[in-house]
């Protein structure tokens, strides 16, 4: 007797309807959740041309029975779920009765299959859903589908589809996922017969993060194990060296079910807080065993989203699960040493809590938020341009965050004292416009750079100046076609998944007229020689995979578009940011090269570089004029 039964209307209602196949790893996460809702503890997973022209899915799962092989094409017919109520308690990763159909309606579909117990195997033939031919054949106990000629009858939707590099891609992503989720099964991946994701299956997860990430990754995870009443979570989390610029690295499943939640991930990002720097994501494995009626996973056509009746908890479980995690952990490095983290929240207040104090006009206090993350420049550049066209002179007293007494003595004593005082600094006097003849006062919070012009004060934002003037420059190069690659001393090795090394391949041009060379070096891994702008970030594998990231979300724009936001990405990173000491020759040098721009009132990202206020203004915050 066969398992399978047709829904009813009301129960195909409440489930929510969406389109489920789109692409190759549509179809290939299809294929291996039903391997597993079969017991499978192997399962390979083989595709050519991406998976555009074929898939084949084999288990050693429990197969299918005679009496079964009719409904297995037709749509909402389902073993896992028998009515509407059961949808509450689903442990299955299939419920719906739609994937096989959806899929056999949109491509040719051979399946073979033995049930356990039964002496013989059945292959079958479907074309546009419907079961052409079916035979006996011998067979081992599990299923095998293969998938041919996706999309061949809805030319529409085979237009939609990408590369077969992208969509090859985008299945190795999938795969890793359940790969991950499942560390007790054997799963491999093999693209136009090379093997690219194989896990033992030893039921150790870190075993199978190893295998796919490699072992560098897999030395520098931290286990976690929580529990408490509602839930159950465990997995990896990694160490603050292995963080990435994006999310894509964590991958969150609930009941064995690969999730996006952005209560879990706000959870993760709270536990890292004091571990990572701004903008830095976390590499982690969590998985969260949960009763299922505290679930609901029928939110998301695709399944992907999940609703949890109780989200204060589930966040504070995450939270208490990665922190214990990393506070057992002696080896993170915690980010005390940052002087971004030592800006005083008081010094904000000041102006909030004041804010009249110099409003309207030219001379408005701007408090936008950091548009970008200010990355630390090596300083060589600057240093090692010459001066020698500029008269200056670098005080010895200068010191960091050193407090100026105003002594009385200073302005009644007045003249032959200033004076010297004066000669301190240094005239800005071969800048153009604004800057021309300014005498440049000194930088207040290591971060404004202060200057004094005939009857006007003007501030100067160091970080937004000098992102302009990097964004300006790498600009005019790209566009020029000028080369902007510069050799690094000691190459680096960035270790990256299969889908990132595919996306690097498509976008090659791209990287190389940035000014980046590399060559593969094996093993998902590349070996950067040159980088643009002289090695303008504290963390060239950061910057390259910020990059590819832009690169792999804009598959289609062209490659001046992409640039400029690459570029972007690269000025904020090389510019030099606030809580910078300068002295007066770097401070002359950023303000030469900002007064020869056009647009240097802004920073890239529209913020104000530039402020002035006017005498006048000073003598009415002053009450000296009314
Ligand atoms: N690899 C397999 N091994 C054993 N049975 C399978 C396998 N693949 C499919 N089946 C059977 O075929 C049925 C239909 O599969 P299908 O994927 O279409 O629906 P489902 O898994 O029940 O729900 P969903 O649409 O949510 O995936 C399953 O319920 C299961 O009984
Ligand atoms: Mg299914």
């Amino acid at each position: 007797m066969g398992k399978i039964i047709t829904l009813d209307e009301g129960t195909v209602k409440k489930i929510a309807a969406g389109e489920v196949v789109e692409n190759p790893a549509s179809v290939v996460k299809e294929l291996v959740e039903n391997s597993i809702d079969a017991g499978a503890s192997r399962i390979t997973v083989e595709i050519k041309k991406g998976g555009i022209s074929f898939i084949k899915v084999t288990d050693n799962g429990s197969g299918i029975e005679e009496d079964d092989i009719a409904k297995v094409f037709k749509r909402h017919s389902t073993s896992k779920i028998r009515n509407a109520e059961d949808i509450y308690f689903i442990s299955s990763l299939g419920f719906r009765g739609e994937a096989l159909a959806s899929i056999a309606a949109v491509s040719r579909v051979e399946l073979i299959t033995r049930a356990a117990g039964t002496p013989y195997g059945l292959r079958v033939y479907s074309e546009n859903g419907i079961i052409k031919d079916m035979e006996k054949t011998g067979s081992p106990q599990g299923t095998t589908v293969i998938v041919r000629d996706l999309f061949y009858n809805t030319p529409a939707r085979f237009k939609f589809l990408k590369k077969d590099s992208v969509e090859s891609g985008y299945v190795s992503d999938i795969v890793t996922r359940i790969a991950l989720s499942n560390p007790s099964i054997s799963l491999s991946l093999s693209s136009d017969g090379k093997i690219i994701i194989q896990t033992p299956g030893t039921g150790d997860l870190s075993y199978a993060i190893a295998s796919i990430y490699g072992m560098d990754t897999g030395k520098s995870i931290i286990k976690i194990n929580y529990k408490d009443e509602l839930v159950h979570i465990t997995g990896y989390a990694g160490r603050a060296e292995i963080s990435r610029p994006s999310r894509k690295y964590q991958s969150i499943f609930v009941n064995g079910r690969y999730v996006r939640s952005k209560v879990i991930t706000s959870a993760i990002d709270e536990a890292y807080n004091t571990y990572l720097v701004k903008n830095k994501y976390a590499f982690i494995v969590l998985n969260i065993k949960i009763n299922p009626v505290a679930v609901d996973v029928n939110v998301h056509p695709a399944k992907l989203e999940v609703k949890f009746s109780d989200e204060q908890r589930i966040y504070r479980a995450v939270y208490h699960a990665v922190k214990n995690a990393l506070s057992g952990e002696s080896r993170i490095i915690e980010i005390k040493t940052d002087e971004a983290l030592f800006f005083k929240e008081s010094n904000r207040d000041i102006i909030e809590k004041e804010p009249g104090l110099l409003t309207g006009g030219p001379g408005q206090i701007y408090n936008a938020g950091e548009p970008c993350e200010e990355g630390t420049r090596d300083m060589r550049a600057w240093k090692d341009s010459r001066h020698d066209n500029l008269v200056y002179y670098r005080p010895d007293s200068r010191q960091e965050g050193r407090h100026v007494e105003l002594d009385a003595s200073r302005s009644d004593d007045g003249q032959g004292r200033q004076e010297d005082y004066r000669q301190d600094y240094f005239l800005v006097d071969d800048a153009s416009g604004d800057f021309s003849g300014s005498r440049i006062i000194g930088q207040a919070f290591s971060t404004y750079i202060l200057l004094e012009k005939d009857d006007y004060l003007l501030l100067v934002d160091q970080h937004a100046a000098h992102e302009r003037i990097v964004f300006e420059e790498m600009k005019k190069q790209f566009s020029e076609n000028k080369s902007m690659a510069q050799e690094l001393i000691v190459p680096i090795t960035i270790n990256m998944t299969y889908q990132e090394i595919k996306i690097l391949d498509e976008n090659k041009a791209f990287f190389n007229r940035l000014g980046y060379i590399y060559e593969e070096f094996g093993n998902n891994s590349i070996i950067v020689r040159a980088v643009p702008y002289g090695g303008c970030c504290e963390n060239e594998e950061d910057m390259f995979l910020e990059l590819l990231d832009i690169a792999s979300s804009n598959r289609k724009e062209n490659i001046s578009i992409l640039a400029e936001k690459a570029i972007y990405q690269i000025a904020c990173k090389a510019a030099v940011k606030a809580n910078m000491n300068l002295d007066n020759k770097e401070i002359a040098e950023m303000l030469k090269k900002l007064s020869a721009l056009e647009n240097l009132y802004t920073c890239p990202h529209g913020r104000p570089a530039v402020v002035k206020i006017t005498r006048g203004e000073l003598e009415k915050m002053f009450k000296r004029k009314l």
